[in-house]
């Protein structure tokens, strides 16, 4: 067990090796046993978070939050719009100053091309850990959430089990791609098959891919792309659908609406469900596009899983924040 993670940032979901992650998983788990029974957990007594947020956020900013308070810490909530950052401070002062003043610095910054490098750059200027609270690369914190909770389903050892990771249609905007890559590089590391599935149009970032197919060939398990929503969920004992921009093939918004709006029928509806395996969860980080990516009747239904997924975001980031700063 790899304890001593003190003063290390997670921006990348393999800034953790397999035994560091295992050990988060093992605090995470701890803590949500101690909040149950009502016990304290006053880890970061006085330490304070800056939040950085960029992007808009519901369960992010909320989990964060509620998780220092629950360390005996405080969260300082902080918007970009209302800083002086467009007025030129930059990525390094932001490291510099909030590292003066902060115990921790959590950011989400998404913006395609820009997030990751700024998130990093702060890190280089900063003393204290840099939380990556969702970039244009990676949003590390809700892949941990998934881990821990397709373990609490299907029980600690992955091995084999069929996951599948699947674009799906939604008409609101161009979604950062962040989630389907974080997961096809870290759950390889846990046993799972990973199928990712998605219209052409929508790849993810070919240094991702390479990074999945080598974790997948490292543990010793399968990752397979398809281009067929319903072949990948043949037999699924976990299933991930949602919607992501085309970037890859266009940064020009109408452009990559109008791709979008020609693969309507990649909806996840009981039909499809009923491809899977009888006991396949269904898995979503939401916001969702309800009745558009996926209907009610399925996210509401008995495979869904999307509340406990959100409820494990707070405690995988205790545990994160408690072993870090
Ligand atoms: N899943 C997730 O990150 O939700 P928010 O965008 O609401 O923070």
């Amino acid at each position: 067990m790899k304890t001593y993670l003190h003063g290390r940032d997670l921006i990348g979901d393999l800034d953790f090796s397999k035994e560091e992650v295992e050990t988060v998983l093992d605090v995470a788990f701890d803590l949500k046993r101690k909040r149950a029974l009502n016990e304290l957990t006053p880890y970061l007594r006085d330490k304070v978070l800056a939040m950085l947020f960029f992007f808009s956020s519901t369960r992010t900013r909320g989990s964060f939050e509620a998780g220092m308070a629950h360390l005996g810490g405080h969260a300082a909530f902080i918007e970009s719009t209302t800083t002086q950052i467009s007025h030129g401070d930059t990525a390094a002062e932001i490291g510099e100053i909030y590292g003066r003043y902060f115990d921790g610095i959590a950011i989400r910054h998404c913006d395609w091309k820009v997030g990751n490098g700024y998130i990093n750059e702060v890190a280089k200027y900063s003393r204290v850990p840099v939380l990556n609270m969702q970039c244009d690369i990676y949003h590390p914190f809700q892949c941990l959430a998934d881990v821990m909770t397709i373990m609490e389903k299907k029980g600690k050892n992955l091995n084999k089990r069929k996951v599948v990771v699947s674009w799906a249609y939604a008409n609101s905007y161009q979604k950062p791609i962040s989630v389907p890559q974080s997961l096809v590089v870290q759950l390889p590391r846990f046993g799972c098959d990973v199928t990712l599935a998605y219209p052409p149009e929508f790849k993810l970032m070919p240094e991702i891919t390479a990074m999945a197919e080598e974790q997948a060939k490292k543990f010793g398990t399968n990752f397979t792309v398809t281009h067929d929503m319903e072949e990948a969920f043949k037999d699924a004992d976990v299933v991930y659908p949602k919607s992501w921009g085309a970037l890859l093939t266009t940064e020009d918004p109408a452009e990559g609406k109008r791709i979008i709006d020609q693969y309507k029928d990649w909806i996840t509806d009981e039909k499809k469900m009923k491809l899977t395996k009888e006991d396949c969860i269904y898995m979503h980080p939401l916001p969702a596009d309800r009745n558009i990516e996926v209907t009610d009747a399925v996210i509401q239904g008995p495979q869904s899983v999307v509340y406990d997924q959100a409820e494990n975001r707070m405690h995988v980031q205790e545990a994160v924040m408690a072993l870090t700063m």
